[in-house]
């Protein structure tokens, strides 16, 4: 690591308590977020990883108001269950708090009162919404309106969710609220601002001169946000879920989410170490490195340093490793949709499978991209990869070695060339995953590991030590004692990536392993998975209590010649990871066959009354003639007969039905629709066509044949 630094303060964003989490927010942040922890734990460097649910925003009032219940209520149940399943998932924050936490608005309110008193801020009076019903100041999500773009009825201010068009209340149609559902009136409100103009020419030093070696797609998002000239921010909102402003008259106003959640990583760094937490955020040594989704980037890389820049006391970020974002079976992940794998569900559907989770996610990754988790490939990476290779080659060293040594690491009576060359591979892979590992790249360096397992399977294939224990027991105690070897490389290599199976190699081999300090109940507290020998250095082990002594494995020591010496007793062979059957495929995406169904077609439109449905004159018909308008590829010239007049109609349906087809059918039409003139024929009415998502027309028709001029209804 950089000798500049001391200690890594490492973050995963704050998750909204508004929702549980889902294999995108995973692959995005927590779980490269995990890896990379407990890497450099295993470095034995000085790591915090500090995470909570962030729970102020509008987002969460309107869920509130929906289920009528308290915001407090929502992030109470959604800040629990994303704890419990992140726990369930092996991601070991250091600690998992909460935006309304009492730390927390101390630490914010400090922030803001020292930006304030210190005249970091600008006030501007606007004009806004105002719904005079309900007395408030409406945020953007809380105004609906017609969207200029595609027309739905029920945009939102902030975002048509029907074409995805990016909105400002005032670009909507017929804007009303949806608290009240009442007129809006604008009324004039203060607010106070960041100006970020004022930071561009130190963000343009510090990102794009001090920072070139960011990924690619962060470095390019920030150049792309200051070549496009930055404007003050509002910090604060008109609305009764937030932080209060800490200064006086200003009643009715709470920070922006956006200006607190941020300073949550560190009111959280200062609930956990409230002795020492001013050592992680004030003093230079300190690395911050902040896992996030793309969706983030502006507020971590601009807004945030720009809001310490301010303050100026505390530490800027040194890193923003931002994720893109991966897609569910070819289609975004969608909350609204339901189109998501909740982790709570995984860890219930799959238990004792986290890991196939975690080894799925980071091998596919998106960190270059937008990437595409699909059951298949998870089905298809757990047997070929996992159980074919991986568990495999453990299970035939331990167990060919419980055959045959009675379960003891056999002396190496018998080397071959073959054994040292195998055994050579494993520090170069070592040296690529560190490399990896050190710069984001979680895909590469788990392939590294994974390569490690493929060079220990092949080994073993390869020289059969199951035939050689016919004939020659020493060449087959060498063999073992190699394979062996390789398992304890693969029970550290594996610990950041799959920490439940590394820690079951770890009993399987009856080894320890150096895991770094734990911070998790206060500094250097020993926690479950942790206990201390006696030099006070943290062990992880996975059975502490068994108080066994167990030799204990370092980072130092993968790829070095003997990790487990002659005589060493293994524990009990069990399986690492068990094939994962087609059934259990099929139930999950038969789940998702059930999501797509219930979430295909159009929404339902805007209600309407029965005056307004009984405007429209519905009747049977029948076609007597049907010609091609000439020049057209859609367009049938149609001749009906209503039951009381003869008209023309003409309709759209020429390349889903020719006009020999139409004669002769009972169709529907709207008789009273405003005769329209079409490429000089005047139309007078319209067919009635059910229309499939994918296009395809049918006209509709009686069940059976009544008489022409019927009334619908
Ligand atoms: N809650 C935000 C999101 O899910 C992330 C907040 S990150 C923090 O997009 F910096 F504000 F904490
Ligand atoms: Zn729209």
């Amino acid at each position: 690591m950089d000798k500049r630094f001391k200690r890594t303060l490492v973050t995963g964003a704050l998750p909204y308590a508004n929702g549980p989490v889902h294999i995108g927010h995973l692959a995005g942040v927590y779980v490269p977020a995990d890896i990379y922890v407990r890497y450099l734990r295993l470095r034995g460097e000085d790591v915090l990883y500090v995470c909570g649910s962030d729970e102020h925003g509008v987002p969460i009032t309107i869920k509130a108001k929906k289920q009528g219940v308290s915001p407090q209520d929502i992030v109470d149940k959604y800040h629990k269950i994303i704890r419990d399943s992140f726990s369930g998932l092996g991601i070991n924050f250091d600690i998992y708090s909460r935006t309304t936490s009492e730390v927390h608005e101390k630490t914010a309110s400090e922030f803001f009162r020292k930006l304030y008193e210190n005249g970091k801020f600008i006030t501007k009076e606007t004009e806004q919404y105002y719904d005079e019903e309900s007395g408030t100041f409406l945020a953007d999500r809380y105004i609906v309106g017609t969207c200029p773009k595609c027309g739905n009825p029920d945009a939102y201010g902030d975002q048509c969710e029907k074409c995805g068009s990016t909105l400002s209340p005032e670009e909507l149609g017929n804007p009303r609220s949806s608290l009240s559902g009442g007129r809006l009136v604008k009324k004039n409100t203060t607010h106070w601002y960041l100006p970020l103009d004022e930071y561009e020419p130190w963000l343009r030093e510090w990102i794009l001169e001090n920072h070139k070696e960011w990924k690619t797609n962060v470095y390019g998002q920030c150049k792309s946000w200051l070549d496009g000239g930055l404007q003050p921010r509002a910090v604060s909102r008109d609305l009764d879920w937030g932080i209060p402003l800490p200064v006086e008259g200003t009643e009715g106003k709470v920070m922006y989410v956006w200006f607190d959640a941020p300073i949550g990583y560190i009111s959280n760094t200062r609930e956990l170490l409230p002795e020492s937490w001013e050592k992680w955020w004030k003093s230079d040594d300190t690395r911050i490195v902040n896992f996030i989704g793309k969706d983030n980037i502006v507020f971590h890389c601009i807004v945030f340093p720009s809001m310490c820049r301010a303050e100026g006391g505390y530490v800027l970020t040194d890193n923003v490793p931002a994720n893109e974002f991966l897609n569910l079976e070819g289609d975004k992940i969608s909350t609204s949709k339901e189109w998501a794998i909740w982790l709570q569900d995984y860890l219930k559907d799959f238990p004792g499978q986290e890991d196939v989770l975690r080894y799925v996610l980071c091998a596919n990754a998106p960190e270059t991209k937008d990437n595409d988790f699909t059951w298949k490939d998870f089905q298809a990476r757990n047997n070929n990869e996992l159980v074919a290779v991986f568990g495999n080659f453990v299970n035939r060293a331990v167990v060919l070695t419980q055959k045959y040594f009675g379960g003891a690491v056999p002396g190496n009576p018998k080397p071959a060339d073959i054994d040292a060359e195998t055994l050579a591979r494993i520090p170069e892979c070592r040296r690529a995953m560190e490399s990896y590992l050190e710069t984001f790249h979680f895909r590469e360096a788990l392939k590294e590991a994974m390569d490690m397992a493929r060079i220990g399977n092949k080994y073993i294939s390869d020289t059969e030590p199951w035939k050689t224990a016919k004939t020659d027991m020493d060449r087959t105690a060498s063999i073992l004692y190699t394979s062996l070897q390789i398992c304890a490389d693969l029970a550290v290599a594996f610990e950041p990536f799959l920490p439940f199976s590394a820690e079951k190699l770890r009993n399987i081999l009856r080894v320890g392993i150096d895991a770094g300090r734990d911070y998790r109940a206060g500094e250097g507290s020993p926690t479950v998975n942790f206990y201390k020998d006696g030099e006070g250095r943290a062990l992880h082990t996975g059975s502490p209590e068994s108080g066994e002594d167990r030799p204990v494995l370092t980072w130092e020591m993968l790829g070095a010649p003997e990790l487990l010496s002659p005589g060493h007793r293994l524990g009990e062979a069990v399986l690492l990871f068990s094939k994962i059957e087609d059934s259990v495929i099929e139930a999950q995406t038969a789940r998702l066959d059930e999501i797509r169904r219930k979430h295909s077609g159009t929404p339902q439109k805007a209600e309407c009354t029965f005056e307004e449905f009984g405007k429209m004159d519905i009747r049977t018909a029948t076609v007597l003639e049907a010609e091609r308008v000439p020049k057209t590829d859609k367009l049938l010239k149609l001749t009906i007969d209503t039951g009381f007049d003869r008209r023309t109609i003409v309709s759209g349906i020429a390349e889903q039905y020719s006009p020999e087809e139409m004669v002769g059918k009972q169709i529907c039409i709207l008789a009273n629709l405003k005769p329209r003139v079409i490429k000089g024929i005047e139309s007078r009415g319209m067919i009635l066509m059910a229309k499939q998502q994918d296009g395809r027309m049918r006209f509709v028709t009686p069940h059976e044949s009544v008489s022409d001029g019927a009334e619908i209804s």
